[in-house]
């Protein structure tokens, strides 16, 4: 037999749940707040069970549910019907305290608010007797006003009733509704270390996110059904609630069984690190590869986890999580998915060759990449634009730079090079995000010299450095020449020791010089200037060397040419090789 009353139902006996049902067939009087049979009715269960009875009533005086909790809390139920509805839900909630405090908790108050219920009633109850009552209200600005504590059969129904009709004038016109604000509050979960929850709250901040708290229990194996183990999840349901939160965020990938787990209990959104950096992501991907190749990522992401939607409470109000390219594509099923990430990886392996093209004739060109990289924030771009005086977004935010920016620069002796500015590397980096960014990351992985930024004023320095080598490791870049840069010297006190590394400073200028001749100094090292003669008779010889390297000199003389040219050292060896000592000048 399944009954309509719900909640924490375990153990209780059928005939009890056939009585409890029965109170939705009670109906209120026009002039009854509470009427005293109810409430005696009430007490009698929640003391012979010892758990927290909650009922929902409407306006019209229908009792719409009937929900059992434990000894100290109840599930709450959100009647509104849209996640933003600033209304109230016209559904009053009345709950008992079985242990005969009828006084209401900060977490009954927040639940009003969230809830926007017409009152939230506290009915204390003991030796299966009503005790206690209190009442609260939403008054201006969504701010719960209580009444005092009285007596349960001193109840003045037709002035609680009046304070319903107060408190819907009042309440329609709030202006400070959480959601109307704009900013989505979070609460934060993690599991490893106060450092990696502290990235998580910048990374949920740049989303757009405002931390309404942060919690981590450390864990050696995360629990597969909840991630968390039961107890701690209905606990952080509660502080969710007291805190008054739209979204949980989680610091490790969750499955789509947890994520849907987590959401009944919760009664929130919950994301989990990996979706929130493919919404910074999907928010700042400018060009059309980096935009595809978020899409790519949000799908492939997706496509194991479609367990994990439909049942969400609020993921269609949209929001942090729910943002990208492939935004109007949450819910495409399976089929759908697989053809749409076959039609993105095509379209990606054409642009892929486009690019491919540029870079064989940059290399026929010679000029060598100067590739800076380095964890998020440690100021990558900044650092481009001192020393190229340009112009490229620079925020104090996680990810500001998505899509590989390049600039041409000369040594004082005069060797071209191209800087490219990449993608930031982060810890717990997705996969889904590494296969899809790929071909920007390998823009690192095929310079001929990596300047590896390091923010000298963040106290996980040496860590994001390790991050940095994995995922260079990953990507095969551990062949090219290194120039170590420590950065934000000027925030660092004391500067970290780095044993060779460059301490500069982008923002006051400081060691930049330095840098710029270490860059000059490596590409030395690698290149070389030589002046070769090619008489007329091997004039068809002259298209092959000028191929070789970068021309800054072309002499006619009356025997032949004289060509001078920037080379690299391995090049030149084969010239040798193939015209001998005297060919060259
Ligand atoms: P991603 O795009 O996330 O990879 O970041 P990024 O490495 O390109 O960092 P970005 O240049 O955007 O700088 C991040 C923040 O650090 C900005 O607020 C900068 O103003 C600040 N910043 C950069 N260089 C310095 C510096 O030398 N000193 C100080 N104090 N702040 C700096």
């Amino acid at each position: 037999m399944k009954y309509l009353t719900h909640g924490n139902i375990e153990g209780v006996r059928d005939s009890m749940l056939a009585k409890l049902d029965e109170l939705m067939t009670f109906s209120l009087e026009e002039d009854e707040f509470l009427p005293k049979e109810l409430m005696k009715y009430l007490a009698e269960y929640s003391c012979a069970l010892n758990r927290e009875i909650a009922v929902y009533i409407t306006r019209d005086g229908e009792i719409v549910d009937v929900c059992i909790g434990t000894d100290c809390d109840v599930e709450l139920v959100d009647y509104r019907l849209r996640r933003d509805a600033k209304r109230l839900s016209r559904v009053r909630c009345v709950h008992t305290h079985p242990n005969g405090d009828g006084h209401l908790s900060d977490v009954d108050l927040s639940a009003l608010r969230i809830f926007r219920y017409d009152a939230m009633v506290a009915v204390g109850v003991l030796h299966g007797e009503p005790t206690w009552i209190q009442t609260a209200f939403l008054e201006e600005n969504a701010e719960p006003v209580l009444t005092d504590p009285v007596r349960w059969y001193r109840l003045d129904d037709s002035e609680l009733l009046r304070r319903i009709e107060l408190s819907d004038k009042l309440v329609g016109h709030d202006e400070t509704d959480v959601v109307s604000s704009g900013r989505e509050r979070a609460v934060l979960m993690g599991i490893e270390s106060v450092s990696s929850l502290e990235e998580l709250a910048r990374l949920a901040e740049t989303a757009g996110a405002e931390i309404a708290g942060s919690f981590l229990q450390k864990r050696d194996r995360p629990d597969s059904a909840l991630f968390i183990g039961k107890g701690r999840a209905d606990e952080l349901a509660r502080e969710c609630q007291a805190l008054e939160a739209d979204l949980c965020i989680f610091d490790e990938e969750l499955t789509g069984i947890q994520m849907r787990n987590l959401e009944s209990i919760l009664r929130i959104k919950v994301i989990d690190r990996t979706m929130l950096i493919l919404d910074i992501f999907a928010g700042r991907a400018s060009s059309a590869e980096g935009r595809l190749q978020v899409e790519l990522a949000q799908l492939q992401y997706q496509s194991t986890r479609l367990i994990g939607q439909g049942l969400v409470l609020s993921r269609l109000a949209g929001g942090i999580g729910t943002r990208g390219p492939g935004e109007s594509k949450l819910e495409m099923n399976r089929r759908r998915i697989r053809e749409r990430i076959t039609e993105l990886r095509r379209r990606l392996d054409e642009l892929e060759k486009q690019r491919a093209i540029r870079r064989r004739s940059r290399e026929r060109n010679q000029i060598p990449v100067v590739a800076l990289v380095g964890y998020t924030n440690a100021g990558k771009s900044t650092l481009l634009n001192t020393l190229t005086g340009s112009d490229v977004y620079v925020q104090d935010q996680l990810f500001a730079t998505l899509d590989a920016v390049s600039r041409r620069m000369t040594t004082p002796e005069n060797t071209e090079y191209l800087l490219t500015d990449t993608v930031g590397f982060i810890r717990k980096l997705p996969h889904t995000l590494v296969s899809a960014f790929r071909s920007t990351l390998e823009e690192a992985a095929l310079a001929d010299v990596l300047v590896i930024v390091s923010d000298g004023s963040s106290p996980d320095m040496l860590t994001q450095h390790d991050t940095v080598e994995q995922v260079l490791t990953e990507l095969g870049a551990t062949e090219q020449k290194r120039i170590e840069v420590i950065n934000k010297c000027d925030a660092a006190d004391p500067p970290p020791a780095f044993p060779g590394a460059i301490m500069v400073s982008a923002k006051t200028g400081s060691g930049l010089g330095e840098l710029k001749a270490a860059i000059a100094e490596v590409l030395q090292e690698s290149c070389e200037s030589i002046t070769v003669f090619m008489p007329f008779s091997k004039g068809g010889e002259l298209s092959k060397i000028r191929a070789m390297g970068r021309v800054t000199g072309e002499v006619y003389t009356d025997e032949g040419t004289e060509l001078t040219l920037v080379i690299a050292k391995a090049d030149k060896e084969k010239l040798l090789r193939r015209y001998g000592e005297e060919a060259f000048r």
